[in-house]
């Protein structure tokens, strides 16, 4: 079986040998994958759409896992009882819709969340910040023409204040040198100069000169050191 890239990215996140929730399983590739590849001994896979807990259902039994994945109908973590899942995977909705999902005590209790926002990325990364998360890893992942933000974080200390633009462009990645970080970065301040150049509104356009001079100048660090 096949991932997408920004499936197969998530996959790498995975600690090998323990069990694993997916929360919103959709298709249920993930699991199915770790599970065929011997990457995870057995999984939760949940979504809160009947049919989308169908197509699960039909792939889990055509690769014969009925006995390794455990198949649950319902909304979140509400489907889990209390320290079943030491790692969880949300991936595939949008930032504020994650936010929502994990905005809960299993959450704060699990060893390992994966996080993978289609949308609004920076409003998760802010989120995760505000509410005593920390982000312990975090990578870009380009598939289907798009750049993809996955994070791997756990509850951690409470609310630290950073700097907004590490909501745009995670400090995990600035640190590790992530491959893809300027042309992401780019991406986002072509979108900044976007807006910029349509509102009239001199507040918003503070900020967002703010905003494009300081990923200028995190692309610039990136760039000084030879990765594009
Ligand atoms: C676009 S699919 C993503 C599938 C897969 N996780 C991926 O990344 O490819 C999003 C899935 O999340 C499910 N979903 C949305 N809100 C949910 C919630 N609160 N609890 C569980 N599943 C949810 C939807 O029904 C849908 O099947």
């Amino acid at each position: 079986m096949k991932l997408s890239g920004r499936l197969l990215a998530i996959s790498h996140k995975v600690t090998p040998a323990a069990g694993l929730a997916d929360i919103g399983t959709d298709h249920g590739k993930l699991p199915v994958y770790l599970i065929l590849k011997g990457i995870i001994p057995f999984a939760i896979a949940s979504d809160n759409r009947i049919a989308s807990l169908g197509k699960a259902r039909v792939l889990v039994k055509k690769c014969n896992l009925e006995s390794k994945i455990n198949l649950r109908l319902g909304s979140g973590l509400a489907v889990l009882r209390h320290g079943e899942a030491n790692q969880i995977v949300v991936a595939g909705m949008g930032g504020p819709l994650i936010a929502e999902i994990i905005n809960c005590t299993q959450a704060r209790t699990c060893g390992k969340l994966i996080l993978q926002p289609m949308q609004y990325p920076a409003y998760l990364s802010r989120w995760l910040c505000v509410n005593g998360f920390d982000i312990m890893d975090e990578e870009l992942v380009e598939d289907g023409g798009r750049i993809y933000r996955i994070f791997v974080c756990r509850a951690g200390s409470p609310q630290k204040v950073r700097d907004e633009v590490f909501n745009d462009v995670g400090e995990k990645l600035i640190e590790k040198k992530d491959p893809l970080l300027g042309k992401y970065t780019y991406q986002i301040i072509e979108r900044y100069r976007y807006i910029y150049n349509s509102t009239t509104d001199i507040r918003a356009k503070a900020k967002l000169k703010d905003k494009i001079f300081k990923l200028e100048g995190i692309l610039n660090e990136y760039k000084s050191t030879d990765n594009i």
